[in-house]
């Protein structure tokens, strides 16, 4: 087992799960970003047998925090690329942003099975990455939960019955909330998720929509589906993760309690299921189960994520780069939570009027996108633009 993003949440979920069972899962790399201290803790903890820490700088601080282990440490891009190459049963795809990319496809290349958290592999580079699987005959268990759900809804399904996937959505921290209050909405209003906990980025993604826009782009890739075959509806309860609906009227569910563990137990186990020590489902206590429409005009996010999915081309990519900006700036308090949108849209329109090619043959093809539409968005921020745009936005919407 190798888990890259150890010291992330969804790291330290599937670390969780590790500890609970030693001897059936040998730890063969970790890595992280710049936690060394968390990184060499979990390394020691779970015996591993290969660091990686993405930030060169860490290189000597990790040395020294692993001296007198025979854990081995290594730092920089290559040492990310060799953790995820290293001989392990699953490896654990769970860094945050299109900084995963890479790392994963190298452990798809080595025909490693792979538990995929990371969302932004598929979104960016969707066609290329699920080539790179078909080639390697690898495995690829989804670890978000509400794709997960579709596909334990989907298994033993013969191939055409599928009409419709529909992902859940919580609907974030401002459901229902009017522009003008959306406007006041602060980073540390924003980081406070109603039912999941989770790393900063997703968690401003989940109260924009951006989120289960790009779970939308994620399962066009997963699964053997059409764009106006997949759907979200909210459900702030997070109880039901998502829905499969069948050519005889049958729809097939999902449920359980917002537990990251619960769908990373299933990428470490399937096809068995492990022990899990999440909660419960109580449907008594519950009492009621919700479901509304989600509002795009206000989470515009969610719409931009749609256009994009039916544009395809570098489209997503674009609108990836975008949104990882955008919330950075965000989360720096230079913008405001309605320009996240704003920032996306601008960026994806600059690009579309020619600055970057819509069409791509290869992984060079992706990460020339994710560099151009991160320096688009740059310059947009940079610029006063950002302002003009707003009022635009503002007036469309008044
Ligand atoms: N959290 C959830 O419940 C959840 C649910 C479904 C899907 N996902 C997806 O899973 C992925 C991880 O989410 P998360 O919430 O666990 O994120 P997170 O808490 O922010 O953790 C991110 C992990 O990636 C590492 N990392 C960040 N940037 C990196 C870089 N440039 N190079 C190498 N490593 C890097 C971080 O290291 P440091 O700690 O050193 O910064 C950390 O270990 C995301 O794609 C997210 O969309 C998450």
């Amino acid at each position: 087992m190798s888990v890259l993003g150890a010291t992330g949440s969804v790291g330290q979920s599937t670390l969780d799960l590790l500890k609970r069972d030693p001897p059936r899962f040998e730890v063969a790399a970790l890595t992280a970003h710049r936690d060394v201290e968390a990184l060499a803790r979990e390394a020691i903890a779970v015996g591993a047998e290969f660091a990686a820490i993405a930030d060169p700088g860490g290189y000597g601080a990790l040395k020294s925090l692993l001296a007198g282990t025979d854990i081995r440490a290594g730092a920089g891009g290559d040492a990310i690329i060799e953790a995820a190459q290293l001989a392990a049963d699953c490896v654990v795809a769970a860094i945050a942003g299109a900084a995963g990319l890479e790392p994963t496809l190298a452990a798809v290349e080595q025909g490693r099975r792979v538990a995929l958290a990371n969302k932004e592999c598929l979104v960016s580079a969707g066609s290329v990455f699920m080539e790179a699987v078909r080639a390697a005959g690898t495995e690829l268990l989804p670890v978000d939960s509400e794709h997960s759900a579709v596909f334990q809804a989907l298994a033993g399904a013969e191939p055409g019955s599928v009409e419709r996937i529909t992902l859940t959505a919580s609907g974030g921290p401002f459901r229902g909330w009017d522009h003008a209050r959306l406007a006041t909405v602060t980073p540390d209003a924003a980081l406070r998720h109603p039912n999941w906990s989770m790393g900063r980025k997703i968690t401003i993604d989940s109260a924009t929509l951006m989120n289960k826009g790009l779970e939308l782009i994620e399962a066009y890739h997963l699964f053997p589906t059409r764009p106006d075959q997949l759907d979200v509806v909210v459900h702030p309860q997070s109880i039901v993760h998502a829905l499969v609906a069948f050519r005889d009227g049958s729809v097939l569910a999902q449920l359980a309690c917002p537990d990251m563990r619960t769908p990373i137990a299933l990428g470490l186990s399937w096809p068995a299921r492990m022990e899990t020590p999440t909660k419960r489902l109580d449907l008594v206590a519950l009492g009621a189960l919700t479901f509304e429409a989600p509002d795009s005009d206000k989470f515009r996010c969610l719409k931009l994520a749609r256009q994009a999915l039916e544009t395809g081309g570098m489209t997503p990519a674009i609108l990836n780069a975008a949104n990882e900006v955008a919330v950075e700036a965000f989360l720096q308090q230079r913008i405001g939570f309605l320009q996240i949108a704003e920032l996306v849209e601008e960026t994806m329109e600059r690009a579309a009027k020619g600055a970057v090619s819509t069409t791509w043959q290869d992984l060079a093809d992706v990460l020339e996108a994710d560099a151009a539409g991160r320096r688009i968005c740059a310059e947009i921020l940079a610029s006063n633009l950002l302002g003009r745009v707003s009022m635009v936005v503002s007036e469309r919407l008044a």
